[in-house]
């Protein structure tokens, strides 16, 4: 019976691409303007969504374009989405140097030439065009756990960047990737990976997969992360202005954010919705989690990663984020 309702579903798919596909060739006729109007609005909506995931969720547009650490939390700079360039080195546990690539759709130096499908192989199986396996602080083994509507979103999204023609060196690694990191499997045919809105907890663990949260907030040892401290925070960023360390965001009232209610939470994020709040410089005091761009996201999705993150087991880690200040 379900295989027959699926069958009857693709036949009804069918049929409304030909009759849109058919009322789309005669301009003349009212009801095709309709189906050719609702089809533009429709590419409209999937491109707002990729935009979205790139800028406030999955973060595409923090580590591939260029940042302003005069500013707290280092916003991307206008001009320079998707460029690439940024470098990452031993400091962050990359074993050589790596630089985040040049994504927008130049032909020569970005991924013009790339298919759809070549993009959605390196974001979520981190398989590059020639083959390379690209190295794991590129996130995707997150990007591997989400939907493919979310993926392909973010692919018609970072096709609209405009190109630039930068030159991204070549990286230098200790290591050969494909060894020290088998690459993922293809993305889930199954398109439900994306839990129900109506079921916070788990719809948050989506999301705060798609953000990537946890690599910063989970502390490493020996390029592994620490499982035992899962969110627990802990990672130092010793950047050349300032060097913070990452917070405990587990529910441990003592050391985490147990005492926080969830409105709390929130107005954290939202507070950096205001410009007043990060144009100025931060000197010592800076962070490298992207507050602005985070504080793009809804309020909803903001919610319910917290209503997951309370679900986490509470760790006593203390942490000190400005060691130097005291
Ligand atoms: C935490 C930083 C970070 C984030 C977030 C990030 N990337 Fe990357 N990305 C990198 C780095 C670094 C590389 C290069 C890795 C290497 O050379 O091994 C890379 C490589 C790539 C490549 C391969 C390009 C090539 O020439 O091989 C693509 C495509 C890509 N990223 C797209 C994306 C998209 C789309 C997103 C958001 C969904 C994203 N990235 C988010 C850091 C990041
Ligand atoms: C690039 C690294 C990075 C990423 C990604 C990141 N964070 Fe952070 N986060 C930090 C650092 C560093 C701090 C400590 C400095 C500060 O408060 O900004 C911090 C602090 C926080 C705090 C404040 C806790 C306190 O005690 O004041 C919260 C809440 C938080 N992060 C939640 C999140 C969530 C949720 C995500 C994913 C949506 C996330 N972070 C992603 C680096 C990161």
């Amino acid at each position: 019976m379900k295989s027959r309702q699926l069958s009857l579903t693709i036949l009804l798919i069918a049929f409304v691409t030909l009759f849109s596909a058919l009322n789309s060739c005669n301009n003349n006729d009212g009801g095709g303007t309709d189906i050719a109007a609702a089809n533009a609005d429709s590419i409209k909506k999937v491109v707002e969504r990729g935009k979205y995931l790139a800028h406030h969720v999955s973060m595409c547009m923090d580590c591939h374009s260029h940042r302003d650490f005069n500013q707290f939390s280092g916003p991307p700079i206008e001009g320079t989405e998707g460029m690439g360039g940024e470098i990452f080195g031993e400091k962050l546990g990359v074993p050589g140097t790596i630089f985040s690539r040049n994504i927008t759709p130049d032909t020569v130096n970005g991924i013009g030439n790339w298919s759809d499908e070549e993009i959605v192989r390196a974001v979520t199986r981190g398989i590059s065009r020639n083959g390379d396996t690209l190295f794991p602080l590129m996130p995707y083994p997150h990007y591997n756990g989400m939907s493919k509507d979310d993926i392909y979103s973010i692919v018609a999204y970072i096709r609209t960047l405009k190109p630039n023609n930068n030159k991204v060196p070549v990286r230098k690694l200790f290591i050969p990737m494909s060894m020290a990191y088998p690459p993922l499997q293809s993305l889930s045919p199954d398109d439900n990976i994306k839990p129900d809105v109506s079921d916070m907890v788990k719809y948050g663990a989506y999301v705060m997969n798609s953000a990537g949260c946890m690599d910063c907030h989970t502390p490493m040892d020996k390029g592994q992360f620490v499982m035992s401290k899962y969110m627990a925070g802990g990672r130092v960023f010793d950047m050349e202005t300032f060097k913070v360390t990452t917070a405990n965001i587990t529910p441990d009232s003592a050391t985490g954010i147990g005492s926080w209610t969830e409105a709390m939470f929130l107005d954290k994020f939202k507070n950096y919705r205001d410009a007043a709040a990060y144009k100025t410089n931060p000197g010592k005091l800076n962070s490298m989690m992207p507050w602005v761009m985070y504080a793009g996201m809804d309020d909803f999705d903001i919610k319910s990663i917290y209503r997951y993150l309370r679900t986490l087991p509470a760790i006593n880690n203390k942490i000190e984020k400005y060691p130097q200040q005291n």
